[in-house]
């Protein structure tokens, strides 16, 4: 069970439709990486629409630890760069509670600087792998020791980093912001390359506030000793968090929904690309670009899904949205199956088993494989008491199998959607009839 665990149940009802507009708070992933960067940069920053997420916090909270002068006014956050070199060796564990972006990502940064920093996190996270991140950051020459396995937590020794050209064996944004955050503090030239494209806010940020970044295919790079600069940013809506009312518009009977400034970086926009292949009428509007990165509104109108099969390749670009995915494959035509997604398993929760396991809890037909899932289309779910792992995406995909299901669900333990979002349920609640 997560941190945040909490013994509250959520009762979920089956809509009648959905109506109404809504605007998210700020993406996590975009959150994290402004939060890191403006720490290591000269001069102050200010972060609107910083994400209300709880792992977003614990990036906040282990920056302060660091040192680093961090204010928060509502959605807005101001942090006073401290310099490549200006972090402070914490007196305490770091704690990154849920959250492997600040595990893994800090990590990068924490290597290189000149001091011993440990960083911890609750059970799930100490559940999950570390070595994918500790062995491009030894390779730079930081001194990393783990719990057995590579598992949290870790101590890192930072120091002089020299610069490598690191072919990751697993496609993971976390890995390569890692390994491109050590490279600013290494002389030279870092290279990482990617088996497949994942996320790409990290590049855009450092290329935004100063960094000599390059980008050649699958090969992403940066110069070391580069001068930061701290700057006003804009953090767009949670396209992940959208997801789950995008999915819930889709499949609840005469919904009409529009949600406002989601982030709509290409390379998280697949969730969209595949719901209007299969037959989804979801319309972009008003897109702009606020510091690199695109945002715009989103229409949604309930549609019938054709569903099908996520190609292997799509995966990464789909990794956060494959539960709710999963959920909605059951009100297709087809079903809809994904196979290449071992990376679920380590995940907040071992995510292939929780869709399967909650799935049949609702009488759905599901086949589970080792790295991936089949849900069979036209099924009637049955309200159920469902049980997230304490996993925020689960919580969330299940409510809105909720939605569309017979009778009432009961989300167990529903308080870990603070994880991403605090107040999915009362967002849910005010557009549902
Ligand atoms: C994230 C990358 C993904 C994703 C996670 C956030 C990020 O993880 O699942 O929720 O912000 O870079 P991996 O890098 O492990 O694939």
């Amino acid at each position: 069970m997560g941190l945040f665990g909490s013994s509250k149940s959520k009762k979920v009802r089956p809509a009648r439709k959905l109506t109404g507009s809504l605007q998210f708070p700020g993406d996590k992933s975009i959150s994290h990486r402004y939060a890191l960067v403006a720490a290591i940069a000269e001069g102050p920053s200010e972060i609107h629409f910083f994400s209300t997420s709880a792992d977003c916090e614990s990036t906040l909270s282990c920056l302060k630890r660091l040192g680093v002068s961090v204010q928060r006014r509502n959605n807005v956050v101001t942090i006073r760069g401290a310099g490549l070199q200006g972090l402070r060796q914490p007196s305490e564990l770091l704690d990154a509670g849920n959250s492997g972006s600040t595990m893994r990502m800090l990590a990068g940064i924490l290597a290189g600087q000149p001091f011993r920093a440990g960083i911890g996190g609750d059970a799930s996270l100490s559940r999950r792998p570390m070595g994918r991140v500790i062995e491009p950051l030894r390779q730079m020459g930081a001194r990393i020791q783990s719990a057995e396995g590579g598992l949290p937590p870790l101590e890192i020794e930072g120091g002089a980093l020299k610069p490598i050209r690191y072919e990751m064996p697993v496609a993971s944004a976390q890995v390569k912001s890692a390994v491109l955050f050590a490279g600013l503090f290494a002389e030279g030239e870092t290279e990482v390359i990617e088996p497949s494209p994942t996320r790409d806010h990290t590049e855009i940020v450092l290329e935004q506030m100063g960094a000599e970044v390059g980008r050649h295919r699958r090969t992403i790079s940066v110069r070391g000793r580069a001068r930061l600069e701290g700057k006003k940013l804009y953090v767009p809506g949670d396209i992940s968090s959208a997801a789950y009312f995008v999915v819930a518009g889709l499949l609840v009977p005469e919904s009409n929904l529009v949600i406002h400034n989601v982030g709509l970086n290409p390379t998280r926009t697949a969730i969209l690309d595949l719901l209007v292949t299969m037959g989804g009428r979801v319309k972009v509007l008003n897109v702009e670009m606020l510091n690199g990165e695109l945002l715009g509104d989103l229409h949604v109108e309930t549609s019938r899904l054709e569903g099908g099969e996520i190609p292997s390749d799509s995966v990464p670009g789909l990794i956060d949205e494959l539960p709710v995915l999963a959920v909605l494959g059951t009100q297709t035509e087809k079903g809809i199956s994904f196979r290449g997604a071992s990376e679920l398993r380590v995940k907040e929760s071992d995510r292939i088993q929780a869709l399967a396991e909650n799935l049949r809890r609702m009488g759905a037909e599901v086949e589970e494989f080792s790295d991936g899932l089949r849900a069979a289309g036209k099924q009637t779910l049955r309200g159920a008491e469902i049980e997230p792992y304490g996993d925020h995406r689960i919580a969330m995909a299940f409510a809105v199998a909720g939605l569309v299901a017979q009778g009432t669900t009961v989300i167990r333990d529903s308080g870990c959607v603070e994880i991403s979002f605090p107040r999915f349920f009362e967002s849910l609640a005010q557009v549902t009839e």
